[in-house]
């Protein structure tokens, strides 16, 4: 199924508090969001990437601009970053994946793409508690359907524009793209079971959970 890829990486990282944008550094000698890049381009139905990236990064990107691989500036909430790339789609379908989770897999887009509009997720493994302002613990979450949500996220692109345009219109910032679906139409989204080792990049350690997978991966 042929589809376009949005490939994020217009964020700061401001968690990673890194000397530069945390998907420029790099895991093996390769950048993080490079990962992700090669990926999409072995996958001969990703007819497109579109690489967000901030204007002032553009130059970091040049080198990896091709016929299949164009650049298109990103915006202050990465919600901003996905609605400016969707104007730039051009199939039917579209991935959109965080720069920042280099582990992902062609099974999984495989997997991604034998449905209409469908997401990566893992059930979720740790005790779920909600909290009060005062600190003190209210409830215990029940487990049993929560799922943390991943990317990427397989839409039909004219429903994902359109629910991306509603969200802006109304100012509705969503946690995912996933989210705005569920908010702004009625078409259900499936859940594909991915995978624990499918991680953000965000915090310090992640770099050396991220290296533990790569040389486990090599082994
Ligand atoms: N992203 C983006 N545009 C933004 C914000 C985020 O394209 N305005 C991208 C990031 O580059 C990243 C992905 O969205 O690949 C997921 O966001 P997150 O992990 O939060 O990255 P950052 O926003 O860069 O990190 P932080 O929140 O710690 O600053
Ligand atoms: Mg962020």
């Amino acid at each position: 199924k042929a589809y376009s890829a949005v490939l994020l990486a217009a964020g700061s990282g401001s968690r990673m508090a890194a000397d530069r944008n945390k998907i420029f550094l790099t895991l093996a000698d390769k950048a993080i969001f490079q990962y992700a890049l090669d990926l999409f381009l072995s996958d001969s139905d990703c007819k497109q990437v579109i690489l967000v990236g901030k204007t002032e990064e553009k130059a970091y990107f040049t080198d990896f601009l091709s016929d299949r691989v164009c650049f298109v500036v990103g915006g202050v909430e990465r919600q901003d970053s996905v609605r400016h790339a969707l104007a730039h789609v051009s199939e039917a379908a579209v991935m959109i994946h965080d720069g920042a989770r280099p582990f992902v897999t062609l099974s999984e887009l495989a997997a991604l793409k034998a449905h209409n509009n469908a997401i990566l997720a893992v059930p979720v493994k740790d005790t779920i508690k909600q909290v009060e302002v005062s600190g003190y613990i209210s409830q215990t979450v029940p487990r049993d359907n929560l799922w943390g949500a991943q990317t990427p996220q397989f839409f039909e692109t004219s429903l994902i524009q359109k629910v991306h345009q509603l969200a802006h219109s109304k100012a509705f910032l969503g946690t995912d793209d996933a989210s705005l679906v569920e908010v702004f139409s009625e078409v259900p989204v499936t859940i594909v079971p991915g995978s624990y080792e499918n991680i953000k990049i965000t915090t310090p350690e992640d770099l050396i959970f991220g290296q533990a997978i790569l040389d486990n991966r090599s082994k």
